[in-house]
């Protein structure tokens, strides 16, 4: 397959996850009118919507209506993007740029990003409440709720975004590092899988490992490409400022282990997650390319 298969495939996914967060953000217009023109800002902004892509494919993989997968996909775009809006405060990593546009606190103010974030992740548990199709029944989404809370919360994505601020400046060594990457990003990577495999009445709890495996996998290379770009990506390309976890003193795979070893490792981590859903076969073919993708990527 090649990559502009992906890419074409990526782009119909894109747009239905775009569809059902349109559908559940509030007009721009809503009072109060600030909060969300900037939650829609914080949105609508260019995403490679990765995580979504991942739920899609999951859907794909098993045989799953893709209307059933999508306001679990925006569900876990909301909070991605709520991480990114919280990530980029002062208070945090103090970026000015985010998906190559002002980050929310610089083209609206402090306080109202914090109040973008707040909304956001309280909207991803009403998408999962109140927007799912009627086919999707109610202890499936229930236990999504339970699932993406503790992907998000302190044990999941806050977690990894408290280890990191910690970190800054002490050394970590590689289990310390990979925990942080786990938490901050891998969590919620891998509530992306889980969210969409739960749309399948059928799912058997093998093949629900399988898939667990391979996004525990998959979230780490992914973190692992993301300090990678950061030490030698385009900021044109990127969106983001380059070299912002050197400026910061961040802890990242490439400062411990070099920019080779830590691609190399983000390799082994790729090809570990492909074997572990080779028996799904052919109906898995969206989930390898995205696999192939995390680790190409160039943004
Ligand atoms: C960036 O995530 C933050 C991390 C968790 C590494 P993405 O690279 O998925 O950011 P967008 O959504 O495409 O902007
Ligand atoms: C962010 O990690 C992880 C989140 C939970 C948002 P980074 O701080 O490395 O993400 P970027 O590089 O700013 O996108
Ligand atoms: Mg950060
Ligand atoms: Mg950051
Ligand atoms: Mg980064």
């Amino acid at each position: 397959m090649s990559r502009n298969d992906l890419a074409a495939h990526r782009l119909r996914y894109t747009e239905r996850v775009e569809k059902a967060l349109d559908t559940v953000l509030p007009e721009a217009g809503t009072h109060p009118a600030q909060l969300h023109e900037a939650m829609r800002y914080a949105v609508f902004n260019g995403g490679k919507r990765i995580r979504p892509t991942l739920a899609y494919a999951t859907g794909e993989a098993l045989g799953v209506e893709l209307e059933h997968v999508d306001y679990a996909a925006a569900a876990v775009e909301l909070i991605h993007c709520y991480s990114l809006v919280h990530d980029d405060l002062p208070a945090m990593d103090d970026d000015d740029i985010r998906r190559g546009k002002p980050t929310c606190h610089r083209a609206f103010d402090e306080a109202t990003a914090i109040l973008v974030g707040d909304a956001l992740q309280a909207l991803a548990f009403r998408t999962i409440a109140s927007h799912m199709p009627a086919a999707v029944p109610a202890d499936a989404r229930l236990e999504m709720v339970a699932l993406l809370s503790l992907a998000a919360g302190s044990r999941g994505m806050a977690g990894g975004q408290m280890i990191d601020l910690q970190a800054v400046g002490r050394p970590m060594d590689v289990a310390q590092l990979e925990d942080m990457h786990i938490h901050k990003t891998g969590a919620l990577i891998r509530a992306s899988v889980l969210l969409a495999a739960l749309c399948d009445p059928g799912l058997t709890s093998q093949t629900r490992g399988r898939l667990d495996h391979f996004a525990k996998c998959l979230g780490l290379a992914f973190q692992i490409q993301d300090d990678v770009l950061d030490v030698d990506g385009d900021q044109a390309v990127t969106g983001k400022a380059s070299g912002a976890d050197a400026r910061l003193n961040k802890p990242t795979y490439p400062a411990l282990l070099g920019v080779s070893e830590a691609r190399r490792f983000a390799r082994q981590l790729v090809e570990d997650a492909l074997e572990s859903i080779a028996p799904l076969g052919k109906s898995g073919h969206w989930l390898k390319a995205v696999a192939d993708y995390v680790i190409a990527r160039d943004h």
